[in-house]
């Protein structure tokens, strides 16, 4: 199988299943039990918690090892107070749109940006994204604008397509709650990060042993979070030659498309973008048929997010996009990784070339 599809999870970096390995075979113990072999995994988990603090430019005190990037999102939406005014953009992730469904939608421009006019003064929460998973488009200003416009409201930035593809030094995002997802960098599935600035006390979702400081109750694991830690050290190593990479692999893909098909388009090509992924739409083909026909071919790509397939139901972030339905209806998503090669997108781009033909009546 030819895999095109990281930004719905990342296979596991042989870094982190090394680190979950040891981790789990040697100090496996409870970290919060007092005797030896607890304060064994406690020396480990504080370790791991340490590394990823500097990777991030965080102190350790400031994450919330969570199960994953929706845990995070709904521990930081739990601290909105309902009775005020809430805002999240029109793109974000299912998450925190089912998170808040009362929450006023902003919408976004045509390249993607956030655009605040419906935004209240006095709003209490917003969240949004750092980087969209179905497009790879960057929200560059939207924390600082939010800020000006809405000074009392705490704001959640939901980095879970951005870490471990791009560099982050989270306080410089401006906001006051980060969410990761490690499985979207190479960790197992199962672990993610809330980031709280400056470690505030937050009302927990999962109350229990009070362990983090209490705001997140349940055991921790010293396996997960070291092979957390281990992914994202590998994933940041050497990231911005892997980006460059990356954006050339898509741009030769997209230009043999485009040759052949020179309606193809990329959606949100001229913004600013994550180098992995490229969502690509044709007038007049059916990306549920299309994906299909890929997968028979070996190629795993998609149609936006993976929670969402099978809904039948047209992506929010490409409608909100103001694609043409006819359009809307063909982008499926491509997103590539440290794995991937050019032969890899060769392959994809022939077949893609193929198929779209077939289904538009050019060629048997
Ligand atoms: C932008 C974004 N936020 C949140 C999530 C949820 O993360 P998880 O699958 O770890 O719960 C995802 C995963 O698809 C995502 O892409």
């Amino acid at each position: 199988m030819i895999y095109l599809d990281w930004n719905a999870t990342a296979p596991l970096r042989p870094s982190a299943r090394s680190a979950w390995l040891t981790a789990q075979d040697q100090t496996w113990a409870n970290p919060s039990s007092v005797h030896g072999d607890g304060q064994q995994a406690r020396l480990v988990v504080d370790e791991a918690k340490r590394t990823i603090a500097r990777l991030l430019g965080a102190k350790p005190n400031e994450l919330v090892v969570t199960s994953g990037g929706t845990e995070a999102n709904a521990l930081a939406l739990a601290q909105a107070d309902l009775s005020k005014p809430i805002a999240v953009s029109a793109v974000e992730h299912s998450s925190i749109l089912r998170a808040v469904p009362s929450a006023t939608l902003l919408p976004v421009d045509q390249a993607g940006q956030l655009s605040l006019s419906a935004l209240a003064t006095d709003t209490d929460f917003v969240a949004c994204q750092f980087a969209n998973n179905e497009t790879g488009i960057l929200q560059t200003h939207a924390v600082a604008a939010i800020r000006a416009r809405a000074p009392q409201a705490r704001i959640l930035v939901d980095a879970c397509q951005g870490a471990g593809k791009t560099a982050l030094d989270l306080p410089t995002l401006g906001a006051d709650f980060v969410s990761l997802a490690g499985h979207k960098f190479g960790a197992p599935k199962g672990v993610g990060l809330l980031w709280v600035r400056n470690g505030a006390r937050i009302q927990p979702v999962l109350r229990g042993g009070r362990q983090q400081q209490d705001r997140r109750s349940g055991t921790e694991d010293p396996a997960l979070t070291s092979a957390l830690a281990a992914a994202l050290t590998d994933a940041l190593a050497n990231h911005l030659d892997e980006a460059q990479r990356q954006r050339e692999l898509l741009s030769a893909c997209f230009t043999l498309i485009a040759k052949t098909l020179p309606d193809a388009c990329w959606i949100g090509h001229h913004a600013p973008r994550l180098a992995n992924t490229l969502s690509l739409g044709h007038r007049g083909i059916s990306n549920e048929i299309l994906v299909q026909r890929l997968d028979l071919r070996g190629i795993a790509v998609s149609i936006g997010a993976a929670c969402m397939a099978g809904k039948g139901e047209p992506s929010h972030v490409i409608a909100a996009l103001g694609i043409p339905p006819e359009v809307a209806r063909s982008v499926i998503r491509i997103s590539i990784g440290w794995q991937t090669t050019t032969e890899d997108l060769m392959t994809f781009a022939q077949g893609y070339v193929t198929e779209c033909r077939q289904l538009l009546g050019l060629q048997e």
